[in-house]
């Protein structure tokens, strides 16, 4: 049965001089009848850190503010993630979470303790948003909450505490903080990451030393009455295979202890060329078009590698490759706080989105949750905010789009494309991804990240049955087009109709840098 989509570039050089002038075909076949992984929603997260806007502004205005809100939580900002169906969140950090001591963030706001934000912008964090508010999000966008542990600066009581707070019901110190300060029933909390970048601002660990206090840490980290924690232990730097052999081989061999416990294994990716010169999220043209397009799609070599080395230890796949931080990181956009990580969203970012999330999809047989960063006002973003104004940016429309892939079952892609050029730079002219939804209809969608050209390609449904194709289309006259505040909407979902499908042959013209998600039933 075939696994894994097999990407086969077809070079320019490859091809005889005389076939120069014809169209390079390319080609898919999607096997419709070999589907056994489920596309997880959770690859469809959310990360949120106290950092510049995102919550503050983002999120939480306050009960008192003129912006309608419930219980201090904007309501444009949830009805918006509702509708891409967000499925977890992950908080407070990111670097935030190893100086966040839970409990400053507990109890009535006005006695609650400041902090300086030492990572971001050395601001006043005044512990407005904490336990209560951040369950409170994750209520009201009916999604899980991925909370963060403090394993750099804290200890493991304070963890273990934290733990006790939200999912206990027993006779405990903890259980009556949390019933006195206003909530009686437990939550349920089923993600938990022990540590956020270890080998950095999580503590400057080396990978033997995290092995053994994510053993300790996780240890002490119980699951009361019916909740079940899914632990998630830090990765090392995006291509530290190493460090992923050394927390593997820790799981392998703490059988019983650490292998009852953890469920993922997180890895941090970033599209970043040069992190002294990262360039501006809108102003640009092709090179860096290209050279961005180039970077993010090292995802896929680094997914395999990591798996690989977790195939070793974990041929049963029972450990989740979790991807939970990823996306663009530009330069902050001119005059805004550089501690704050304010960018804007093109359809450059739709692409990095697209390209990303067919990635995971095709290996959702290891790649089990994701989150991209963030979630508001903060580096590739779903949406920004100005005040009470609210725009939805291309990497919005994209999830949005998406959504029908989410617990859908995937379908294997053998992906033939040619090859688009741009000076030195060569990457693929499309990426692909497919998956059969519980009602049987089967979704396609395709990425054209050629910026110049539009592709056809010729697209064998294996073991389809279907006769009627609908679409969708993202793109936008040029490469940086974004939505901005008090301008119409330039880049956001449109129908889309170049595609026929004949005796499961379908044919699709995709435009110059276009996203499409076709719909066959
Ligand atoms: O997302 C911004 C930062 O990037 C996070 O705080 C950290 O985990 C990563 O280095």
């Amino acid at each position: 049965m075939i696994k894994k989509m097999i990407l086969t570039i077809v070079l320019f050089s490859a091809i005889p001089f005389f076939l120069w002038a014809q169209p390079i075909a390319n080609t898919l076949v999607v096997h419709t009848e070999a589907g056994q992984d489920t596309i997880s929603k959770y690859i469809y997260g959310q990360f949120s850190e106290h950092l510049g806007h995102c919550i503050y502004g983002g999120i939480w205005v306050g009960e008192n503010s003129a912006i309608p809100n419930t219980r201090g939580i904007r309501n444009d900002v949830v009805a918006a993630l509702k509708n891409i169906k967000v499925p977890a969140v992950r908080w407070p950090g990111g670097c935030f979470a190893d100086e966040y001591h839970w409990q400053d963030g507990i109890g009535p706001r006005a006695d609650r303790p400041k902090m300086v934000n030492t990572n971001w912008g050395g601001v006043t964090e005044d512990n407005s948003f904490g336990t209560h508010e951040f369950m409170d999000l994750c209520e009201q966008l009916n999604c899980e909450p991925v909370i963060c542990g403090n394993i750099g600066s804290g200890t493991v009581k304070e963890m273990s505490d934290w733990v006790q707070y939200l999912t206990s019901d027993g006779d405990n110190p903890m259980t009556a903080l949390r019933k006195q300060n206003g909530r009686e029933k437990p939550w349920q909390v089923k993600f938990w990451c022990v540590g956020n970048e270890t080998f950095g601002c999580g503590g400057i660990m080396s990978a033997d030393f995290y092995a053994n206090e994510l053993a300790r840490y996780s240890f002490f980290l119980k699951n009361y009455g019916r909740n079940s924690l899914y632990k998630i232990a830090s990765g090392g730097l995006p291509e530290d295979y190493d460090w992923t052999d050394t927390i593997m081989k820790k799981w392998q061999t703490t059988d019983g202890w650490l292998q009852g416990y953890l469920g993922g294994y997180s890895l941090h990716f970033y599209t970043v060329n040069d992190w002294n010169k990262k360039g501006s999220a809108t102003q640009f043209g092709e090179t860096e078009w290209f050279a961005t397009l180039s970077r993010t799609l090292h995802m896929e070599e680094l997914v395999q590698k990591h798996a690989a080395v977790m195939d070793k230890y974990d041929a049963g796949k029972r450990i989740g490759l979790i991807v939970d931080e990823w996306g663009n990181w530009f330069d902050v956009e001119p005059g805004t706080n550089p501690g704050f990580l304010y960018q804007q969203n093109t359809l450059r970012d739709a692409m990095v989105a697209a390209v990303n999330l067919n990635i995971f999809h095709n290996h959702c047989d290891r790649i089990k949750m994701t989150s991209i960063a963030q979630m508001v006002n903060v580096l590739q973003a779903m949406i920004l905010t100005r005040e009470k104004e609210i725009v939805l940016t291309p990497t919005y429309y994209v999830f949005k789009m998406y959504t029908v892939h989410q617990d859908a079952v995937l379908l294997p892609v053998d992906l033939q494309t040619a090859a688009c050029t741009s000076g030195t730079n060569s990457i693929p002219a499309l990426s692909a991804s497919a998956s059969r939804d519980r009602a049987g209809r089967v979704h396609l969608s395709l990425a054209n990240l050629d910026p110049a050209n539009s592709q056809n390609l010729r697209c064998e449904l294996r073991g389809v049955t279907g006769a009627r194709v609908s679409g969708e289309i993202i793109t936008a006259a040029n490469m940086n087009d974004c939505n901005d505040f008090g301008k119409p909407e330039t880049v956001n979902i449109k129908p889309f109709t170049s595609a026929q499908l004949q005796n499961g042959i379908l044919t699709v013209s995709l435009p110059a840098k276009s996203i499409i998600t076709l719909e066959i039933k």
